[in-house]
């Protein structure tokens, strides 16, 4: 075998602190044992044969799945000192060490988190060489550089069963997050049941909530995944369901039924009665009886809460206790809910609104509305997490949102401010997703942001990160997501056919519109059904990238043979993909809206293979053909089908680059 002259590729993701390649590399035999050297915890022991049990079903080979007991022997080596908190704080120590040689491999770790994240490293490194798979020999030294690594997922506008929450935390640890932020009430729905308040779920849920055994059972499982699990609960605002189930909560309007519609709604929670806190704390005790985590979300975002200006009782309270507007009542309405945290022995988070000098130090603010007011945070002393440029629905590239970062190098925090940004959290809101199409929206893209997160500040080479996300991506599938695959799914239900070949190569040219212009362009509610053509297609699929650096290196090199072919190859198949795409729009209602997108993609691959052969050849285009050719990508760029072209940018520069 000739392992050391194989070129290894070291897919990590995210990028460790520090990655050492050295000679040789680790074969993976039949029968390879792991053992635990020191410590041996029960969730180490469960980590670590899951992790085998993955190694298997990457290598083929049947390994030793049972020696987990101290053994010098044994290949693979593990040394934890600790099991680590008994509740996974902000303060537990992830880092971990890495040491793979011909021989052996072994894993050494503070606690059993880092060890986990260990071991999803040696699974990425894991690979082909030649007839057999192997790790190459590497030294790596690992820990995070923010210790608060999120993926928000809102189960209030849609419910998403168990299974999905559970395999999306697969993901997360695979990629090194570690904060489920459980968004479970919303205007649409109340999905966590109180058992002092049974209510809650009775009249706020349509019947789909989690029960209290369900929410133990996945903070059991996220832990065994080092990921915790912060509960968030909206108050004052986004609170509708709570208010169709105890309509003594209101600050003067009662809702009718949850709402199906989306946006701000008006209903709020009454701050000036005693009983408001008498119902809040026996909730809120409650809860902690099923989340653990330090941290408790208050949502506290998006309450306009109009009642509050003319409800005569909540004014004259108002007056009485000199509170000069609803900003004023609301931080003394989120005052009173963190003294009842504070005697639950919790911290507060909050959306930016909360944020208020009325509030201490101590409190949480997550930013959504960008990086400014997460600045103004810890400019005041408050610790924040930033989001605003996480927001999946937005529907960028990874690309984009892997640039920003919660205190980029130029940032104007001091060194003491900068310490308070404690990292970010990844967004999936639920208007427009399901159970069927949320792992679509939120994989691989997610990744890229998980390293973000985890990794050095100067790792920002975006090439780089698409390289290694597609593998990355592919392996996710393998743990159970589904984001690839739904895409087929999706087409072979709309064309109600399994014959979806020319489908599926059309639909590369797509990707959702964004949230706002989805909102824009469709009315959609909680009835809606999420099964249309912008349903199907995920945003930033590999080709998007692929084109985009294609039409760049072109336009630098028009002899670039492989640019020249990539791009080629894309709008020939694409075009020939119509023709039969037609037909199955015609018999298809749910596809009938695309009529006009493939009329414009017949005109804009055209114009692609005819820019490339200008921009390739050096050859002049007839006059007129410039003007005509940007006129036709602009038009391009109206609304139709809720979908966008994901190469009209790239297109416009090659037409550009013409002469
Ligand atoms: C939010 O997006 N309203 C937190």
């Amino acid at each position: 075998m000739s392992q050391i002259e194989h070129a290894f590729r070291y897919n990590v993701m995210p990028l460790p602190t520090s990655m050492q390649p050295e000679r040789g590399s680790f074969v993976i035999t039949p029968g390879l044992a792991v053992s635990l050297q020191e410590t041996a915890s029960p969730r180490l022991a469960a980590g670590v044969l899951r992790a085998m049990k993955r190694m298997e079903d990457k290598t083929g080979l049947p390994l030793a799945r049972s020696i987990l007991l101290p053994d010098a022997t044994a290949a693979i080596r593990v040394y934890v000192t600790s099991n680590g908190g008994a509740v996974q704080g902000l303060d537990e120590d992830e880092s971990y060490r890495l040491e793979v040689s011909s021989s052996a491999v072994e894993v050494h770790a503070a606690t059993t988190v880092g060890a986990l994240h260990a071991f999803e490293t040696l699974l990425q490194l894991t690979q082909p060489a030649g007839d057999h798979y192997a790790i190459p020999a590497v030294k790596i030294q690992d820990s995070p550089r923010f210790s608060w690594r999120g993926l928000m997922i809102d189960c209030g506008r849609h419910f998403e069963p168990l299974p999905v929450l559970k395999r999306n935390i697969d993901a997360m640890a695979a990629v090194k997050l570690n904060v489920f932020h459980w968004h479970l009430t919303e205007d649409q729905g109340f999905r966590i049941e109180s058992k002092t308040y049974p209510k809650l779920t009775e009249l706020g849920s349509d019947g789909l909530f989690y029960t209290q055994d369900d929410a133990r059972e996945l903070v059991r499982y996220a832990r065994e995944r080092g990921v915790r699990v912060v509960p968030e609960f909206e108050m004052p605002g986004h609170s509708m369901a709570w208010l169709v189930a105890y309509p003594e909560l209101a600050s003067g309007s009662t809702p009718n039924g949850i709402w199906r519609d989306f946006g701000v709604s008006n209903y709020a929670i009454d701050p000036t009665r005693e009983e408001t806190y008498t119902f809040l704390e026996a909730f809120l005790r409650e809860m902690t009886t099923i989340f653990p985590d330090k941290y408790v979300h208050i949502g506290g975002d998006e309450a306009p809460a109009p009642d509050w200006k003319t409800n005569p009782r909540i004014v004259a309270f108002m007056k009485a206790h000199h509170l000069a507007d609803n900003d004023a009542l609301q931080a003394y309405f989120n005052q009173r809910v963190l003294a009842i945290l504070e005697k639950l022995d919790r911290r507060m988070v909050g959306w930016d609104e909360i944020f208020n000098p009325a509030l201490p130090k101590d409190v949480v603010v997550q930013s959504w509305r960008g990086d400014a007011s997460l600045a103004k945070g810890a400019q005041a002393g408050y610790q924040g997490i930033l989001s605003a440029p996480y927001y999946l629905d937005a529907m960028k590239p990874a690309g984009v949102m892997y640039l920003a970062d919660p205190v980029p190098a130029n940032t104007s925090l001091t060194t003491a401010q900068q310490k308070l940004i404690l990292g970010g959290e990844i967004t999936m809101w639920a208007e427009h997703i399901d159970q069927h199409t949320i792992d679509s929206r939120i994989w691989p893209r997610a990744a890229a942001i998980a390293e973000r997160f985890w990794s050095a500040q100067g790792v920002v080479d975006v090439d780089d990160m698409y390289r290694r996300l597609l593998p990355v991506s592919n392996e996710l599938e393998t743990l159970g997501l589904q984001h690839i695959s739904v895409e087929d799914a999706g087409l072979r239900d709309l064309a109600g056919t399994e014959d979806i070949d020319a489908l599926r190569t059309f639909d590369s040219a797509f990707e959702p519109v964004s949230f706002s212009d989805r909102y824009k362009q469709q009315h959609t509610s909680q009835l809606t059904p999420l099964t249309s053509f912008v349903d199907a297609v995920r945003p930033d699929r590999p080709i998007r990238y692929q084109l985009a650096s294609a039409v760049k290196e072109l336009i630098a090199l028009p002899s670039d043979a492989a640019a020249r072919a990539t791009l080629q190859e894309f709008f020939e198949k694409t075009a020939a993909s119509i023709p039969a795409v037609m037909k199955q729009i015609n018999a298809a209602p749910r596809l009938q809206p695309l009529q006009e997108r493939a009329e414009q993609l017949q005109g804009l691959c055209a114009t692609g293979r005819e820019a490339v052969n200008y921009v390739g050849s050096q050859t002049a285009a007839p006059t007129g053909w410039k003007a005509a050719k940007l006129k036709q990508i602009e038009e391009a760029t109206k609304p139709s089908a809720i979908v966008r072209f994901t190469f009209l940018e790239p297109l416009r520069d090659l037409v550009n680059a013409t002469n």
